[in-house]
């Protein structure tokens, strides 16, 4: 297991869509090993393979025991069943430090393949559903910053600039 570098917006890695996974061998298993570790190593409740530079079709979330049932290894998720609306403060991990309020269903039913490619399911509300909806729209090229009205996301961009700048400069 190793700890990945996180890329950061506005990487082009995370505005690609990812391909599916075909093989369920050594090689998916060591990625899905690195995203767990890379995900817990920076206090992130997800990651997807986006963000560690890999378009493939991979995403691990725990959201804790409270909201979920620990880590999650998700191969080629996809929400099936959605409903309700909720909206919540978002952080990503390839936004350091910026938060931006996202609507989302309050529920979701997801499809997904485990480590061995045996078909799952999972329907969750919540945090985990937002995390959910949050990682697998990374696996499709879309950042969260997408998800919220034009002014809002040009006022989160400058935003997200200004922390950048912050950052560098500290
Ligand atoms: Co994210």
């Amino acid at each position: 297991m190793s700890i990945r570098h996180i890329v950061l917006y506005p990487h082009k890695a995370l505005t690609t869509a990812a391909q599916p996974i075909e093989s369920f061998d050594d090689q998916l298993h060591q990625l899905v090993d690195d995203l767990a570790e890379t995900m817990y190593n920076a206090h992130g409740i997800g990651i997807a393979a986006n963000q560690i530079d890999v378009l493939q079709r991979v995403t691990v979330i725990d959201t804790g025991k409270e909201n979920g049932p620990g880590l999650l290894e998700l191969i080629n998720p996809r929400v099936v069943e959605s409903e309700g609306s909720t909206k919540s403060s978002e952080g990503c991990l390839s936004f350091p430090q910026l938060t931006v309020d996202v609507k989302r269903a309050s529920e979701v039913a997801v499809e997904y393949q485990d480590r061995d490619g045996q078909e799952q399911r999972i329907e969750a509300s919540g945090l985990l559903a937002i995390a959910l909806q949050h990682e697998i729209d990374h696996l499709d090229g879309i950042v969260f910053t997408e998800r919220i009205g034009p002014i809002k996301k040009k006022l989160a961009l400058k935003k997200y600039r200004k922390l950048l700048e912050e950052q560098a400069n500290a």
